[in-house]
């Protein structure tokens, strides 16, 4: 088959796009407000885009019928930081609870029964329960083009400034990520979960 998206002329009952492109990593993301309050929420429009330096970024889109665009966004666009959680199988169920839309005064951290970790380089806090976290400075937000049906996108690109790595997963003087077992998006409500890798070294 051959659609354009633009169209939406799949035929298909849900658009297949997110079902194509996988899998995609979650972007686990902590910022704070101007009041202090934490937000936690998982993106999956996510992914490194740098190594030298090196950056990431996430991208959030639509509107809030109360507060206009999501926290994630407001809050790095406002305060210039936040910090990036590996989401794996064991905090699966609680990753998904920080995705629901609560009122702005409820903490999502400990709605879903997560603890708070200091960062040391930015303000935002991590999430202690996940074993790999890096602490965030926003390059720049990009103001993606929007649609009248889903509202606007913004890009949150960042520097990440600080990692935090927990010591078993380092095998053998390299990371064994396996051994977390990070979750990573498919499409409609299906993920995936990162059990083994298989290594092809560079051509010569
Ligand atoms: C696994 C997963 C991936 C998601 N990916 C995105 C995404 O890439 N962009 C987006 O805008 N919302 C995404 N969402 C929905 C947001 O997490 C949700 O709208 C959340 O309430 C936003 O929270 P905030 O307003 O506190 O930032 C995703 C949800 C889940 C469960």
């Amino acid at each position: 088959m051959f659609y354009e998206p633009s169209k939406g002329d799949h035929g298909l009952g849900r658009d297949p796009f997110k079902a194509l492109l996988v899998p995609r990593p979650i972007g686990w993301v902590t910022t704070m407000n101007g009041a202090g309050r934490v937000n936690l929420a998982p993106f999956s429009f996510f992914n490194a885009v740098a190594e030298q330096p090196a950056m990431i970024m996430y991208t959030c889109g639509g509107r809030k019928p109360d507060r206009g665009t999501k926290d994630s966004l407001a809050n790095a666009r406002e305060h210039g930081e936040f910090v990036w959680n590996l989401a794996t199988w064991d905090l699966r169920e609680k990753m998904n609870a920080t995705a629901s839309t609560l009122p702005a005064e409820i903490d999502e951290m400990a709605h879903a029964g997560l603890t708070v970790a200091p960062s040391r380089l930015v303000k935002p806090p991590r999430v202690a329960e996940s074993p790999v976290q890096f602490e965030c400075k926003v390059w720049q937000v990009l103001d993606l083009p929007g649609s009248d049906q889903h509202g606007p996108n913004g890009m949150v690109i960042g520097f990440v400034v600080g990692v935090h790595l927990r010591d078993d997963l380092i095998v053998d003087g390299r990371v064994k990520i396996q051994n977390a077992r990070p979750i990573a998006r498919l499409g409609y409500s299906e993920y995936t979960v990162i059990e083994n890798a298989f290594r092809m070294p560079f051509p010569d």
